[in-house]
């Protein structure tokens, strides 16, 4: 009896290794620390040693990597994806700020093995299910689709795909290879992201702490640390960076450059001329593709006009506890159609990880290298401008409560705590800045210190 006649298309082989993609995001020969980071993603992400088959897979692995711009999010994807490649038989590295681009990464995906030709022409969604297809059951070899190899003992292949800048994670939505089986590496601003994304673990980065970011520091600058003179310098000078890997290797670039010793940097480094210096700085060095240079790096041009003037607001107070009530104080001013909602400008802060918010307490809290870089990029006259509403809030909080309630010494204790805090602090960026002040503002920001008892 003749065969029944097959006319499906084979399915195609895949190309493997497939590490092509890998090649595009340059290795920085400066890499630095992150060790722990780095044994956590191994830990979460690892493929299972044994060769995986049909019978034996063990699904997705994931991990989100949240984090202002420029705190190394990118750096240890890097890092990671090219210091365990031989772990995985194939790496992608997909663009995801935006749904173009995710789409684009997906189309090179099935380009690089060869799952279409790179000159068909097929729709975006054909695409990406032929390769959501191959993550679900990543076969290693040629099959047709009638085969006699039983599914069971179909190997897999061991895949890492990696979303870069997944600032908006619900754009990763139709793109998550959530029934995939293999290890998924996510980097977005968005804290959240490690909510969104399921089965993901993930960790807010921090910038590096104070010895590492010393050690840092020394070694970019290819300073002579021995001399202790120098290293304490280098200690104080990391420390007032707040341990930022962007500014570290900016300033380092600079102590290179104009052939600086740690303490001479750190007696110029209060001059107005060298902090716009750092602020504008682009490295020139070949591997780092970074184009941001500190005043782009938090986008802070595309937030709306009441979110920036919350975070300026916030850039003079203290880091630790902000009452989100000070700040609605603030807004009482203001239109609120000119402005728009409070809400809404918390949201994209938090979302940027610029500040974060805690949602019982009410208080918000920022790193103190975002307020310093959000101070920086203001100019002369709009920091001013700043620092005197930043006092004249302060002082009103001291008067919002209804005259006679201070008569109770828990009310009085009550604002002192919430207030005392912010004028220390606003105080210690006086001291470090030195505005020229109206003598109106320079009167009221003498009230506020006395009342306060700085
Ligand atoms: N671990 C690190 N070692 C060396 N340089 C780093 C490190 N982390 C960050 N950097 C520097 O900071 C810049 C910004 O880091 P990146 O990872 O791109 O930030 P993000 O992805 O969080 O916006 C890099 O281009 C690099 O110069
Ligand atoms: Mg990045």
């Amino acid at each position: 009896m003749a065969a029944i006649m097959d006319f499906s298309s084979p399915v195609r082989a895949p190309k493997l290794p497939c590490k092509s993609m890998l090649k595009s995001p340059n290795v920085n020969p400066d890499f630095f620390g992150r060790s722990q980071v780095l044994t956590q993603l191994h830990e979460v992400l690892q493929p299972p040693e044994c060769p995986l088959t049909y019978g034996n897979t063990n699904g997705l692995r994931s991990f989100v990597l949240c984090g202002f711009g420029g705190v190394g999010k990118t750096q240890i994807a890097i890092h990671y994806a090219n210091s365990e490649a031989h772990q995985y038989d194939a790496i992608f590295w997909v663009q995801a700020d935006g749904v173009d681009k995710l789409a684009k990464g997906f189309r090179d995906i099935a380009v690089e093995l060869q799952l279409i030709e790179a000159a068909e022409a097929s729709d975006p969604i054909i695409i990406r299910n032929i390769v959501m297809e191959w993550l679900s059951a990543p076969y290693k070899g040629s099959l047709p689709p009638h085969h006699n190899v039983p599914e069971t003992a179909r190997e897999y292949a061991k895949w890492l795909i990696i979303f870069d800048n997944a600032d908006k994670p619900e754009l990763l939505r139709d793109f998550w290879p959530a029934s995939g089986n293999g290890s998924a590496l996510v980097t977005s601003r968005d804290p959240l992201a490690k909510v969104y994304l399921h089965p993901a673990c993930g960790l807010d980065l921090q910038p590096f702490m104070r010895e590492e970011a010393a050690h840092f520091l020394a070694r970019l600058s290819a300073s002579n640390t021995e001399s202790n003179a120098d290293s304490e310098s280098t200690l104080i000078l990391s420390d007032r960076l707040g341990g930022f890997p962007l500014t570290l290797v900016h300033v380092a670039a600079i102590i290179r450059r104009k052939d600086l010793n740690m303490k001479d940097m750190l007696e110029h480094y209060d001059g107005r001329a060298l902090h716009s210096e750092i602020y504008h700085f682009t490295d020139p060095s070949p591997h780092d593709k970074y184009t941001h240079t500190l005043s782009t790096v938090w986008e802070l041009e595309d937030l709306s006009n009441l979110a920036l003037h919350l975070l300026e607001t916030i850039a003079f107070m203290d880091p630790d506890a902000i009452d989100e009530s000070i700040l609605k104080m603030r807004l009482e001013k203001y239109p609120s159609e000119e402005f728009g909602s409070y809400e809404d400008a918390i949201t994209s802060l938090a979302s940027a990880s610029l500040i974060k918010r805690d949602m019982d307490r009410k208080q918000l809290t920022v790193h103190r290298v975002v307020q310093e870089g959000t101070r920086n990029r203001m100019s002369t006259q709009r920091f001013t401008l700043a620092f005197g509403h930043v006092v004249e809030l302060l002082l009103n909080s001291w008067y919002h409560e209804p005259e006679e309630k201070f008569t109770h010494l828990k009310v009085l204790w009550d604002v002192a705590n919430v207030v005392s805090p912010h004028a220390t602090h606003i105080k210690s960026v006086y001291d470090r800045s030195g505005p020229n002040l109206d003598p109106e503002i320079t009167f009221a920001f003498a009230r506020l210190l006395q009342k306060n008892g700085c």
